[in-house]
This record gives C-alpha cells, sequence and structure tokens, in this order.
C-alpha cells in the first residue's frame, strides 16, 4: 500500500521541534482524522524522566483538544536506521480513540513499516468497571 506522503512530510517536519536533550532520539507523529485533518506532536523531555511524553501521545493530546476523536492513520519519524513501532504505552493511547487506526512508520532515508493497531495491540486493556468492588 503506497505510504502517505503528506502525513509522512508532517511527521518530518514536527520532529524538527522535538525536545530530547536525554536521549538524543528525535520523534515526530501525525495523526489524520476521519474529516482530513493533520494534526502533530513531537516528544517533549524533562529533567524529571518520568514527566516526558512521547511525540504520538502529544498529537493524540492535542487533537482532542481542539475537538478531534477520530483517527484514520497516524505517521511516525525518527531518524532511527529501522522504522520504530511506537512504544507499548503510546499504543494503549491510540486505542482510547482509534482502535482501527493505522500506523506507518519511517526512516530518513525513506524506508517504512505499516502495521494496523490492532496488529501491533491484539490484547488490549480495556477498563470495564471494578466489578463493583470498592476498597
Ligand atoms: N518516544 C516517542 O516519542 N514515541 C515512542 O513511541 C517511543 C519513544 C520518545 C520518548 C523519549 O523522548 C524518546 O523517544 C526515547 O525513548
Amino acid at each position: 500500500m503506497k505510504a502517505n506522503t503528506s502525513l509522512k512530510d508532517a511527521a518530518f517536519e514536527v520532529m524538527e521541534q522535538s525536545y530530547a536533550p536525554y536521549s538524543g532520539f528525535r520523534v515526530g507523529a501525525a495523526l489524520c482524522t476521519s474529516t482530513g485533518e493533520v494534526i502533530t506532536g513531537t516528544n517533549v523531555e524533562n529533567a524529571s524522566f518520568p514527566m516526558s511524553v512521547c511525540a504520538e501521545h502529544v498529537a493524540v493530546s492535542r487533537a482532542v483538544s481542539m475537538g478531534f476523536r477520530n483517527f484514520t492513520e497516524i505517521a511516525i519519524a525518527t531518524e532511527a536506521d529501522r522504522p520504530t513501532p511506537p512504544c507499548g504505552g503510546c499504543r494503549q493511547v491510540l486505542n482510547e480513540f482509534a482502535p482501527e487506526i493505522v500506523i506507518c512508520t519511517f526512516t530518513r532515508d525513506g524506508r517504512n513499516s505499516r502495521w494496523t493497531l490492532r496488529e501491533l495491540l491484539p490484547e488490549v486493556f480495556v477498563f470495564e468497571g471494578a466489578g463493583g468492588k470498592t476498597r
């Protein structure tokens, strides 16, 4: 299947804004909404490491804040040698709004991999209440 070029370009463009002084691993993410908007995000690290946020999480948070909740595809750009899939946490974040989303990840030299979220996260956690139990 043909890679979505404009989404890929948007992911590389926002990767330039990455704040990754600790890992040096820059990531850009571009989400495509079901109505064709492109919403981007990049990773933002912090001296308190756990406070860092992934590019995909930022993109989803920005999109939801702008009123978008339906996504068809996400492009991920990195400077790694191999196309890198999103981390486990980001897979869960994507699942919240777009269980059917297609994930396409790119290297600088044009290599890419494409998966459905369902392929990368076959057994997703779904919160179905506390089963009536209280503490
Ligand atoms: N990172 C992302 O932005 N997305 C991922 O899916 C994996 C990891 C970021 C977090 C951190 O800033 C850096 O990459 C190294 O883990």
